[in-house]
This record gives C-alpha cells, sequence and structure tokens, in this order.
C-alpha cells in the first residue's frame, strides 16, 4: 500500500526514479507496463502488492521495439484513467519517463538475444525484441526490484525476460502470471480497443481453435502436426483473420515440436484482424 493511501508518487525521469529506490530500500515488485490498462495488467499488479512491501508500475510507450509501420502512433494512451486505477490499486510509485529521458539523442546501447528471437514473433516484428530487451533492461537497472511481473499471454516476450536475466546475471525473480479473458475467451489486451465491432464479434475464435487443440491432446492426441492442423481449420473458416502463424513448440525452448508431443508443449497463435495482430498461446500439460 502507498505511504499515505493517496495517489502513487509519479516519477519521470531516470534520476527521479533512482532517487525514490534508495530512499525506499524495501522488497520491490516491478510491473512493466506501456499503459492503457485493463484487468490483465491490474491482475499482474494485484499480485505484486500482495507478494512484496512495495510495488512500482511503469508506464512507457517504448517506441524501440516497434517497427517501421506499426502501431507506435495510434497506440492507445490514457495517462490520467491509468494513474487514477493506479491510485485504486493502492501501488506506491509510477515510473512514467518520456520518451527522451530514456533515449537522449546519443543513445546507442542495445540488448540483443540470439536463437529465441529469430522466429515467431521475432520473424514477423524484426527488432520487436531488441527493442523489448533493451528497455526492459534499462527499467531493471533504475528500478532494482527484488521481482518483476510478466504475462504468459506474451509467452515468447516472457521466455526473453527470462533468458535475459539468466544470462546477464540480473537478481530479479521474474514472475508469470496468468492470461486474464473476457468472458467470451479473447484475451485482453490494450490494442482490442481498435477492433470493429464485426471484428469484436469474431475474435474469440482465435481462443476456440486454442481450446480445440487442448481438448485433442486431453484426449491422447500426441501428434504435433494434426494438432496444428485442426488449430490452422478453424482459424481459416474465418475470412476476416489473416493467419500470420499456428506454431506448437516446447514449452521452454520454443523449439518446434515436429512429430510426437513428449513433453509440455506451447501452442502459439497469430493473426491480423483489421489492423489489430492478436496474439495467444495455452500450454499442453501431460
Ligand atoms: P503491455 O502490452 O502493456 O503488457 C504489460 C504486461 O501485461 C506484459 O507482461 C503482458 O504480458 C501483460 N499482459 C497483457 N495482457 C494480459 C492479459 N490479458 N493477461 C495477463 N497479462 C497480460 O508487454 C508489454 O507491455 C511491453 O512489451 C513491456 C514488457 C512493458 C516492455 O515495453
Amino acid at each position: 500500500m502507498s505511504d499515505l493511501g493517496g495517489a502513487p508518487k509519479c516519477l519521470r525521469t531516470p534520476t527521479e526514479m533512482h532517487r525514490w529506490r534508495d530512499e525506499n530500500p524495501v522488497k520491490l515488485g516491478l510491473v512493466p507496463t506501456m499503459g492503457y490498462l485493463h484487468e490483465g495488467h491490474l491482475s499482474l499488479i494485484r499480485r505484486s502488492c500482495v507478494e512484496n512491501v512495495k510495488t512500482v508500475v511503469s508506464i512507457f510507450v517504448n517506441p524501440t521495439q516497434f517497427g517501421i509501420g506499426e502501431d507506435l502512433a495510434v497506440y492507445p494512451r490514457d495517462e490520467e484513467r491509468d494513474l487514477a486505477l493506479l491510485t485504486e490499486m493502492g501501488v506506491d510509485a509510477v515510473y512514467i519517463p518520456s520518451s527522451d529521458s530514456m533515449y537522449p539523442p546519443d543513445f546507442q546501447t542495445f540488448v540483443s538475444l540470439e536463437g529465441l528471437t529469430r522466429h515467431l514473433e521475432g520473424a514477423s516484428r524484426p527488432n520487436h525484441f531488441r527493442g523489448v530487451a533493451t528497455v526492459v533492461t534499462k527499467l531493471f537497472s533504475v528500478v532494482h526490484p527484488e521481482r518483476s511481473y510478466f504475462g504468459k499471454k506474451d509467452a515468447q516476450q516472457l521466455r526473453v525476460i527470462q533468458r535475459l536475466v539468466t544470462d546477464l546475471n540480473m537478481p530479479v525473480e521474474i514472475i508469470p502470471c496468468d492470461t486474464v479473458r473476457e468472458s467470451d475467451g479473447l484475451a485482453l489486451s490494450s490494442r482490442n480497443v481498435h477492433l470493429s465491432s464485426e471484428e469484436r464479434k469474431v475474435a474469440p475464435l482465435l481462443y476456440k481453435s486454442l481450446q480445440k487443440a487442448r481438448s485433442l491432446f486431453d484426449n491422447g492426441e500426441r501428434c504435433g502436426n494434426l494438432i496444428r492442423d485442426a488449430v490452422r481449420e478453424i482459424l481459416s473458416q474465418e475470412s476476416l483473420f489473416e493467419i500470420d502463424y499456428v506454431s506448437l513448440t516446447d514449452d521452454q525452448s520454443l523449439i518446434e515440436i515436429e512429430g510426437l508431443i513428449e513433453r509440455p508443449g506451447l501452442i502459439m497463435v497469430a493473426v491480423k484482424l483489421g489492423s489489430v495482430r492478436l496474439l495467444d498461446n495455452i500450454e499442453l500439460r501431460f
């Protein structure tokens, strides 16, 4: 809970953030976000508030993780509403830096991973994970959290962050959090506001295709190709969906499973629906 139970402290530069952290040497949870908060974000924040003495939420629409022609300019923003929600949640501080303070004109250091970022989202969005890994490294190095919370909805991003902290020996525990969905199964996402009403109606088919995969798996199907095909078949019934990928991988390495599924898997889908790129995934557990 915040010291006075009021609005969280707003920190707008790395220097202000550093100073606040020095003055608050307690077990700290960080929830990195790009704002336009929804119940998915709030579930991460709630968990951090329970598991740590203090919680910082960062809000920063990170330009380096958007490609040319992507939706940086129209990414939804509403600082006032976000701050009101964070006040209600009782978070202690909000780190909300300007783009200039994060990336001054002479900025030239980036963090990029090999392997893990070459396929799936990394193939469709070159340099996306370089931007994510760089900004998360910068957030960790000014906030110094003991724990940081990430959604399983962005499965590849979560694996990238786990790899990053392991490889660079960062003293942060990464806490994976379950995907929060609308009642019709659509995973919450800030970008969902850009769906037209017609697109919104068909969007839950994405999760339905994953549920089909799970039910095949739970009924004993172990052929990776058959499950992938079943998902693809459902998605291709909807002409508004432009399928980017349907992928069934090892849960940890994200290496595609060819042949039989013999260890925990992850089935991931990405489609374009109108102007919105939708992602979803579910775990296949024995
Ligand atoms: P953003 O899309 O705002 O998401 C912030 C966090 O909320 C991420 O960890 C994401 O996985 C999680 N999240 C989003 N939708 C969710 C849902 N429906 N259920 C549960 N968790 C959900 O992801 C980013 O921002 C950025 O890439 C960031 C990590 C902040 C780096 O810029």
